[in-house]
């Protein structure tokens, strides 16, 4: 039996993304990515859109209850029911506090919260890469320095929020995708 409330939690560039499209193809749940809803707001110039731009531009978070907002609406649609992967939602504890009520009023509390690790120097490493083939606005040095040191300051002190609710499992992130899924993957049994 494996999780399938699944929260990922990890810096810029730990593979949030790239494990969680693993386990959509694994267990037929969605990935709740706020970086890709927010990037999609930004493409089509919507109000959400207008409201995060700036904050991503300079890597910093977009404000508290713009993106709770963005992660209420699509958790509420019928495919998250049976189960999702949370990418890069919550990364501060007023968010992690407004989703504990969310999924409480839903009666689909979170399972588990794999916290992907990984050094400084390999997360850099890889999103200088992708920018080299992605050209993702935020993937530029100075920036991607700010998204690690926002992580750290607002996003990590989540980690011990989970752990004391006996939901955090760590999971090694360095190594080919495949083996860290299959880290992944044990951390849900
Ligand atoms: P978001 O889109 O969430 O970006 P991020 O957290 O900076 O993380 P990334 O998407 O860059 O990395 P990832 O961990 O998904 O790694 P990936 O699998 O892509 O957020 C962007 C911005 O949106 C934020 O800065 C903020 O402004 C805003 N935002 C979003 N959510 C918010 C929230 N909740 N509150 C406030 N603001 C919010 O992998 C990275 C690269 O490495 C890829 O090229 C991949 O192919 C490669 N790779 C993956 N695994 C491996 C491996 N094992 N070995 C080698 N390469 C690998
Ligand atoms: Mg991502």
């Amino acid at each position: 039996m494996s999780a399938t409330r699944l929260l990922l939690l990890g810096p810029p560039g730990a593979g949030k993304g790239t494990q969680a499209q693993l386990l959509v193809e694994r267990l037929g749940v969605p990935q709740i990515s706020t970086g890709d809803m927010l990037r999609a707001a930004v493409a089509a110039g919507s109000e959400v859109g207008k409201l995060a731009q700036g904050s991503m531009d300079r890597g910093e978070l977009v404000p508290d209850e713009v993106v709770i907002g963005v992660a209420r609406e699509r958790l509420g649609q019928p495919d998250a029911k049976d189960g999702f992967i949370l990418d890069g939602f919550p990364r501060t504890r007023a968010q992690a506090e407004a989703l504990d009520e969310l999924l409480a009023q839903l009666g689909t509390p979170l399972e588990r919260c794999v916290s992907l690790v990984v050094d400084d120097d390999e997360v850099v490493g890889r999103l200088i890469k992708r920018a080299e083939i992605e050209g993702r606005a935020d993937d530029n040095e100075e920036t991607i320095r700010n998204r690690m040191r926002v992580y750290r300051e607002q996003t990590e002190p989540l980690a011990a929020y989970y752990g004391e609710r006996s939901l955090l499992r760590d999971v090694e992130a360095k190594g080919s995708i495949e083996d860290v899924a299959g880290r992944v993957r044990g951390a849900l049994a």
